[in-house]
């Protein structure tokens, strides 16, 4: 494994890797689910087109479908990558939809990994991150307005959030001071892949636990979901992507959960004694 800024290689790679995982994510998908079609799982279930030139923003910007630049040129590639999907698909040939797609698609992430690199070094993807690698947004939970969401992005790249057993509690701690001034909140919550991991889980009261929804098997295209296949030098987890090819199960499911704060400061004076 690779200590420090990722190079320009790996960033290449965990494009690549990314768009690989996708186009056999798509297959697989579409197989179990012969109802759905190929646009919708393409737009709504992986992230190829944040991988590309086309996104004129970071990895993980929010990009508007119907007014991303250039887009009748996108849609060519769509259109040309949803005939190689139908045609092999009538000969059940994964791996020809796999080369065609791959050979449409590789030329337009190249272009990329200079600016990608800069974009990791000055952090631009948590640059909305009001805590360290916490944010959260700028209104209450429609449904619970005690309730706070927010987001989890590793702002300490290249090394590991996880790292300082301290640093993540006192992201809760400057968020909840935040929140409850601002918006007069008495508890947080988030719906994430990080929900299943053991790591996380260990930063909140039981509560958290007990009030844990069900694993969401609708995969959706954003981070909450393929987050997992990142690590924190932000180059791609090909181990977990394996798991995922061999067992056909997303290694991490995202699962809903909240607490109090009240609980969550009870539970946080242990990191910080
Ligand atoms: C959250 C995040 C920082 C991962 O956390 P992390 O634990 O710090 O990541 P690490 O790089 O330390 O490693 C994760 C695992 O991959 C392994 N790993 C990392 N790089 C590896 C490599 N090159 N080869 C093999 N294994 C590797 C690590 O050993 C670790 O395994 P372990 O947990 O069994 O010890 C990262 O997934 C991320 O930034 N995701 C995007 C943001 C996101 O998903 N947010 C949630 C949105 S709701």
């Amino acid at each position: 494994m690779g200590s420090g800024y990722p190079s320009k290689d790996e960033v290449l790679d965990y494009l690549v890797s990314s768009v690989n995982l996708s186009i056999w994510f798509i297959w697989r998908w579409l197989s179990e689910h012969p109802e759905e079609k190929f646009k919708y799982t393409f737009n709504n279930r992986v992230s190829i087109l944040h991988k590309t030139t086309f996104n004129p923003g970071h990895l993980d910007a929010h990009l508007d479908l119907e007014n991303i630049p250039k887009s009748a040129e996108w849609l060519i590639i769509l259109n040309s990558l949803e005939r190689y999907y139908k045609s092999a698909r009538k000969k059940n040939d994964f791996s020809s939809f796999e080369k065609h797609s791959m050979e449409i698609l590789v030329p337009l992430l190249n272009g990329r990994v200079d600016g990608d690199i800069e974009n990791l070094k000055s952090g631009k993807d948590t640059e909305k991150y009001q805590c360290g690698s916490l944010r959260y947004n700028l209104c209450v939970d429609q449904d619970n307005p005690k309730r706070i969401g927010f987001h989890i992005a590793n702002a300490c790249f290249p090394c590991s959030m996880f790292d300082d057993k301290t640093y993540l509690p006192a992201c809760f701690v400057v968020l909840m001071n935040q929140c409850e001034a601002k918006f007069g909140i008495s508890e947080i919550g988030t719906s994430t892949w990080l929900n299943s991991l053991p790591k996380w889980n260990a930063l909140f009261p039981d509560a958290w636990q007990k009030n844990m929804g069900p694993a969401s098997e609708n995969i959706q295209w954003h981070y909450g979901f393929w987050g997992q296949f990142l690590n924190s030098r932000k180059t791609f987890n090909h181990g977990l992507a394996e798991q995922f090819k061999k067992t056909g199960k997303m290694p991490f499911l995202p699962r809903t959960s909240w607490c109090r704060t009240s609980e969550m400061r009870s539970h946080l004076k242990k990191f910080f004694t």
